[in-house]
């Protein structure tokens, strides 16, 4: 069930198996640091009774940011602000984790015109991405000690545990996927190449942060992308994941180019009928994740009813149910729907009418919902597409510009 408890391999025990995904917040200061907004937000999630919270794209590095509002985990003398977090996050008795991450390529222009990436396979989407430069040795050796001090810096600060951001084609997903990574060294060709940088990001975050403290990945199932990531690669690289020592693998999919983590809700045209039936976008794909995987499983997308997460849950498809809209939109229904007295959690549809701006419309909405919510304000349904649609770029320009005259 749902409100059943779980204990994860290196020991950690979560009260239920309801988790919040990861959702970027925005709002980190003008040093990159947590801000009294994000103790606000996470203290209100804890309070909806969920076992464990993962928070939005944390950064190794502050020329690759997911937003210009992220929190950057690369300096010890912002322990302070991270323990203030922490605190306020686990409150309610719940766990809660960092996501750790590197944006490579999907870094716009707001933070860097040259972004890091496996190769020079520039992402092209509303010109807001410059031509990467493909990483030499050096490089990749800074992201692996990047992640690590993130780690060590999570578990100083007193967060739980850490989930390394393998999937949505950020930097760690650019090098699984052969069309963005298209290197002949040992970082690239096979997919045992291309998995190289995240196995050796585990082992070594591993040596840093002990035993008993919970790793995640978060990977693709696919990238839903012509020449991408597959489902049978997918599965290669959980073969070589269960041979890790990791807690909890998250499967989700798509990336910028492709936004199938997000999008695709009921109105979507890309599912399956038969996952539209069973509501969970990637429930197919767990499916053969369990066949050869022993690794506690959760997949997020799409998950809405009581009825359906249980059933889920009791055959054994997943360990872990993984929510993100819901916490907005529903957020004061989470503990009610967790005794079983809530039984759906409505999703909303936003559409502007126009197919190029529907992805930043949502997203918009949704982005401006948690920037309410840290003030302390409510849930507004009512807000104009278009201008949700129009949000994100103004927002994440005058965020960057205050950060670049800090
Ligand atoms: C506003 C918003 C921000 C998101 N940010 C992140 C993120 O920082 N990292 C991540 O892995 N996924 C992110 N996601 C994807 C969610 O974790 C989740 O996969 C997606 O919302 C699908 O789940 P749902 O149908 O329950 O909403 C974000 C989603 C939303 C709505």
């Amino acid at each position: 069930m749902i409100s059943t408890e779980i204990t994860l391999p290196c020991g950690a025990v979560m009260k239920n198996r309801l988790v919040k995904s990861a959702m970027t917040e925005r709002i980190s200061n003008k040093n990159f640091e947590p801000t009294k907004g994000h103790e606000k937000l996470y203290k209100d999630w804890s309070d909806t009774g969920a076992g464990l919270l993962i928070t939005g794209n944390v950064v190794i590095d502050r020329k690759h940011l997911e937003s210009a509002g992220n929190v950057c985990f690369d300096d010890s003398n912002m322990l302070s602000k991270l323990r203030s977090w922490a605190i306020s996050a686990k409150s309610g008795g719940n766990q809660v984790w960092i996501q750790v991450s590197h944006s490579g390529r999907q870094a716009n222009k707001f933070s860097t015109s040259r972004p890091l990436a496996p190769s020079e396979v520039q992402l092209r989407k509303m010109g807001l991405f410059g031509k990467p430069k493909a990483m030499i040795a050096h490089d990749i050796q800074e992201v692996i000690a990047g992640f690590v001090k993130a780690a060590k810096l999570s578990k100083e600060a007193g967060f739980d545990g850490v989930q390394i951001h393998a999937a949505h084609g950020y930097l760690l997903s650019q090098f699984l996927s052969p069309s963005t990574n298209v290197r002949t060294d040992q970082w690239g060709g096979s997919i045992e190449n291309r998995s190289r940088l995240l196995l050796t990001i585990i082992r070594e975050v591993r040596k840093e942060v002990g035993d008993h403290f919970p790793i995640a990945v978060k990977l693709n199932s696919a990238d839903f992308q012509r020449g991408g990531f597959t489902e049978e690669e997918s599965l290669e690289v959980v073969k070589m994941l269960d041979a890790e020592k990791i807690d909890l693998l998250e499967i989700s999919g798509g990336t910028y180019e492709k936004l199938a983590f997000f999008i695709m809700n009921e109105e979507g045209s890309e599912l399956k009928e038969s996952t539209k039936r069973r509501e969970a976008y990637f429930i197919d794909f767990a499916k053969k994740v369990r066949a050869i995987s022993k690794l506690p499983l959760m997949i997020t997308g799409g998950f809405r009813s009581y009825e359906f997460c249980n059933e889920v849950l009791k055959n054994g498809e997943v360990d872990l149910i993984g929510m993100g809209r819901p916490f907005i939109t529903n957020r004061d229904e989470i503990s009610g729907f967790l005794k079983g007295e809530i039984p759906n959690l409505k999703n909303m549809v936003l559409r502007t009418g126009f197919k190029q701006f529907e992805d930043s419309a949502e997203g918009g909405f949704y982005a401006r919902q948690l920037i309410r919510f840290s003030k302390g304000k409510k849930f507004k349904p009512n807000m104009s597409p278009l201008w949700c649609s129009m949000f994100l770029v103004l927002y994440e320009f005058r965020k960057a510009m205050a950060k670049k005259f800090a």
